[in-house]
């Protein structure tokens, strides 16, 4: 009996701490995320979330009878803590399930799909990031942009052409418009209006090696973040930059960046420190930017180039940061589990110590979460939560920390006891 009452009084208490693992209340996510200084703010409290990366979202979301995909991912999500989701919203050209389709034509069924992705974030309270376009010829991006014009006789010919020719950026103003407008068939509510999105990305992961000076990327973000907040004042914006130093911060590109990163023209300093960005965006994938190093080099090298950004943040741009996509490849040779953990470990680590003070890290979104049994989205960087790993019990932890700094870790105590 003694021996029962301490099995339930257990339960009770494991059952409250991951209680703190719900998404964010339904009841309070009629707010907007906003930010004040270097926090996001969510129902007057400052708003700390770990998240995870899906790009996949609105792809099985058009077909009706795989949308299960998108609740389960979700439910798993929000089960280890997770209430951010970061998702394509594009899908450019004409190819299976694109959603622009061409300049100025969406494919309904495509358009539902997000629509039902963010319908169901609602319902699940998990708050969603969502990228304009690519940089990459993946899924359409800059390249199937250019390409268009090109069709219409313009004088284009690289894809850095994106960034510079008229009618390209007017395509790009009219997809953002389009997005913003769009009411949603599930929830009745246009995207402009609907707090579950947290926040837009101008472009994933962008570059420029056509001028490495950054002048051409810059006056790019200059147009271009001032337009999305002239058509959605309600939503916060990002870059969606890898977060290379430029020209602004000579001594962080010479001792931090990959050399490769000095030709890509982005500049993390110039590029976030313009007004309507509101967040600072990096990502952070030492396997890929030095795969000549070893496991110990390339840990060391992602405890500064986080430390720095986080510093940077606080103290230059005085915004936000978001890690917006980290991870390890189950690819780089001697690869093991615990070698994955230990970056998530650090990773995690880093952005608690600024969150917990209250600083600039404000959460550090993995790439990607897949369902159990979406084998044709396994790649080396999938993360499966149903399968128990020890990185999903990390991940887990991270989430609980986080949501424990402001407000709920009183919540609990006050139910248990
Ligand atoms: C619950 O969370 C607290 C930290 O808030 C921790 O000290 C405690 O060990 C956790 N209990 C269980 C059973 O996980
Ligand atoms: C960005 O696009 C260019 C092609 O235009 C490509 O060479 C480069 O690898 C891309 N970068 C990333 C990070 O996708
Ligand atoms: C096309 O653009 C290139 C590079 O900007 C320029 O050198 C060339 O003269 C242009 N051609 C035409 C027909 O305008
Ligand atoms: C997690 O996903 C699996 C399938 O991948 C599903 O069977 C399970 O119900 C999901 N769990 C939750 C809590 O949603
Ligand atoms: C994962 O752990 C949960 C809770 O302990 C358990 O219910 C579930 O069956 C486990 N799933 C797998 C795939 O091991």
């Amino acid at each position: 009996m003694k021996y029962l009452c301490f099995v339930v009084f257990l339960a009770i208490v494991i059952a409250q701490n991951y209680s703190d693992l719900g998404g964010v209340e339904a009841a309070s996510s009629n707010g907007f995320v906003t930010r004040k200084g270097v926090q996001f703010i969510f129902n007057g409290k400052p708003f700390y979330a770990n998240g995870f990366n899906a790009y996949w979202l609105t792809y099985e979301a058009t077909d009706p009878t795989t949308r299960f995909k998108i609740t389960y991912a979700f439910q798993n999500a929000t089960s280890h803590g997770l209430t951010i989701a970061r998702t394509w919203g594009f899908r450019d050209g004409a190819i299976y399930r694109g959603l622009q389709t061409s300049p100025g034509s969406y494919h309904e069924k495509t358009f539902q799909g997000l629509d039902f992705v963010i319908a169901e974030a609602k319902r699940l309270g998990i708050k969603m990031i969502i990228t304009f376009v690519n940089n990459y010829s993946d899924f359409g991006g800059r390249k199937q942009y250019v390409g268009w014009a090109k069709s219409k006789g313009q004088n284009v010919s690289s894809d850095d052409d994106f960034y510079t020719n008229p009618l390209v950026k007017q395509y790009y103003k009219n997809h953002v418009k389009t997005m913003v407008n769009r009411v949603n068939t599930f929830t009745k509510v246009a995207y402009k209006d609907e707090p579950t999105i947290m926040g837009w990305e101008l472009i994933n992961e962008p570059q420029c090696r056509a001028d490495p000076s950054g002048k051409t990327l810059m006056a790019w973000i200059e147009e271009m973040a001032p337009y999305v907040k002239s058509v959605d004042s309600n939503h916060l914006l990002s870059t969606g930059l890898e977060g290379f130093y430029g020209d602004s911060s000579p001594q962080r590109k010479k001792t931090l960046n990959p050399v490769a990163a000095n030709v890509l023209g982005t500049d993390f300093i110039a590029n976030h420190n313009v007004d309507a960005v509101d967040f600072a965006s990096i990502h952070s994938y030492p396997d890929i930017w030095f795969p000549n190093l070893d496991e110990k080099a390339r840990m060391d090298f992602l405890r500064n180039w986080l430390e720095a950004h986080i510093e940077d943040a606080q103290n230059i741009l005085k915004k936000p940061l978001i890690i917006g996509e980290f991870g390890k490849l189950t690819t780089t040779p001697g690869y093991t589990q615990d070698q994955r953990d230990a970056v998530f470990k650090a990773t995690y680590d880093i952005v608690y110590a600024s969150a917990q003070k209250g600083g600039a890290a404000t959460g550090a979104w993995f790439w990607h979460l897949i369902s159990d049994g979406m084998s044709n989205f396994k790649d080396s960087l999938a993360i499966v939560l149903s399968d128990n790993s020890s990185t999903a019990n990390i991940i887990s932890e991270e989430s609980r920390k986080l949501r424990l700094i402001f407000g709920k870790g009183k919540l609990s105590r006050k139910i248990i006891n």
